[in-house]
């Protein structure tokens, strides 16, 4: 009897094994969005070898070996990609607790539960936009070593501020101060200063470099818009990281500082809160992304006086989140190309899809939102070779909702289906 027991385990093992090593999937997808005409497509099959798309279309052989997902219920659309996310963390329910009583190393061990969170909610690669301690790189190589799971992450390491500005500590005694290498701070003044810090962020693993351009609201200083860096520090930051391969984002919510950025050639604008009319056009001349976390002031008000926020903070909240939306707007009729970026760590990770419905509710089609997250996202990132759209050579990162978002927009809040570059990691 143990022998036979034995050998049926061995055998379902075999069969197991065989199953794994056997890297042909079809997709049967009853609805398709195809992203890159704007057309949602009827019963069409998607042919899977290992990580990639190797066929799409309605007319295909399913090959003997392969292995079939019957999402014939299901709308299937790219992989979602978020272009402003913090993963590493969020806050914890203390605001001075999370400043003064954790490290690096505290945020690190947590880490790995935002990034599942993240991929299990349809998102299948993040743009990283600032991380204490380079937790965002050990983080991304532990992902792309297979030993965690979560989103392909392209990630920024620590945002690069001037002295009081958004990424330094402010509102505190003088004599504080964090004891850490070097760099570490992301604090840089001066041509020098600001070129030096970029090339400690390259090297130490930034696939992008993020840049205060003008004050925040979740941080200390008086202003929300004001510059923080001038147009020489600005030109700098994003000419030394072009030479490093690197391409810009700017956190910036003021007029001023949004149009210093983007004559300074970010890539992106993130927030971009208060742009007015001249850098709206600015914005379309330089081909340069707006960014917008469209949702969180939805989140802050509700939210960050309980997790004990200063009523400074809330204040500066109040100013600037509807008008954030109102020059979104604006933003999007004129035509300014538009990304999908959240600010996720802002609210608690996974619900990254609820910015859907705000985006379409401030000028955005559904299709045009679904685009901003899909194939926008990879241009802006510069991964449109690689993902964004479904379509032969590329990964296969795929994801499904039970209703037609285009119907209904916040079917993307709940995600039934995600392959990442091939493997499936939820199917309800
Ligand atoms: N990280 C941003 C900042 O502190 C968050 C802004 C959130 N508010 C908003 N309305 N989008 O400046």
């Amino acid at each position: 009897m143990r022998k036979i027991i034995s050998t049926i385990s061995f055998l379902l093992f075999a069969a197991f094994c065989f199953a794994q090593n056997n890297n042909t999937t079809i997709i049967k997808a009853g609805k398709l969005i195809d992203v890159e005409t704007g057309k949602v497509l009827t019963n069409q099959l998607i042919l899977i070898r290992h990580d990639s798309i190797v066929q799409v279309g309605s007319n295909i052989a399913i090959p003997k070996d392969a292995k079939v997902i019957d999402l014939s219920k299901y709308t299937v659309l790219p992989g979602l990609i978020d272009c402003h996310t913090h993963i590493t963390g969020q806050p914890g329910g203390d605001y001075y607790a999370d400043i003064f009583r954790k490290t690096p190393v505290d945020v690190a061990v947590t880490a790995h539960i935002y990034a599942k969170k993240t991929l299990e909610a349809g998102f299948t690669t993040v743009r990283d936009l600032g991380s204490a301690g380079l937790v965002d790189i050990a983080l991304r190589n532990a992902i792309n070593n297979g030993d965690i799971v979560g989103p392909n992450i392209y990630a920024a390491t620590v945002f690069i501020g001037s002295t009081g500005s958004h990424g330094d500590l402010n509102g505190f005694s003088a004599y504080l101060q964090f004891n850490m290498p070097k760099g570490m701070s992301g604090v840089a003044n001066g041509v020098e200063g600001v070129r030096e810090q970029v090339r400690y962020n390259v090297k130490n693993g930034a696939d992008v470099i993020k840049f205060g351009a003008s004050a925040g609201v979740l941080s200390e200083e008086e202003s929300v818009g004001a510059p923080q860096y001038t147009q020489e520090e600005m030109n700098a930051i994003v000419s030394e990281a072009k030479m490093w391969g690197r391409k810009t984002a700017a956190h910036a919510h003021g007029a001023e500082a949004i149009k210093m950025a983007v004559k300074a050639g970010v890539a992106s604008v993130e927030h971009g809160s208060l742009v007015d009319e001249e850098g709206i056009q600015l914005m379309k001349e330089h081909g340069t992304y707006l960014v917008s976390d469209v949702y969180d002031d939805e989140y802050i008000l509700s939210e960050y006086a309980k997790l004990g926020f200063p009523e400074k903070i809330i204040n500066k909240e109040k100013m600037v989140g509807k008008l954030q939306r109102e020059n979104f707007q604006k933003a999007v009729e004129a035509g300014v190309k538009i990304a999908f970026g959240t600010d996720a760590g802002v609210y608690p990770h996974g619900w990254n899809g609820k910015q859907f419905k705000w985006m379409t509710r401030f000028g955005l089609s559904p299709m045009g939102a679904i685009q901003a997250a899909t194939i926008n996202a990879a241009d802006l990132i510069g991964i449109k070779e690689k993902t964004g759209s479904i379509k032969a050579g590329k990964k296969a990162d795929i994801i499904a909702v039970a209703a037609n978002p285009i119907d209904e927009i916040t079917s993307l809040e709940n995600v039934q289906f995600v392959m990442k570059n091939g493997v499936v990691y939820k199917n309800n």
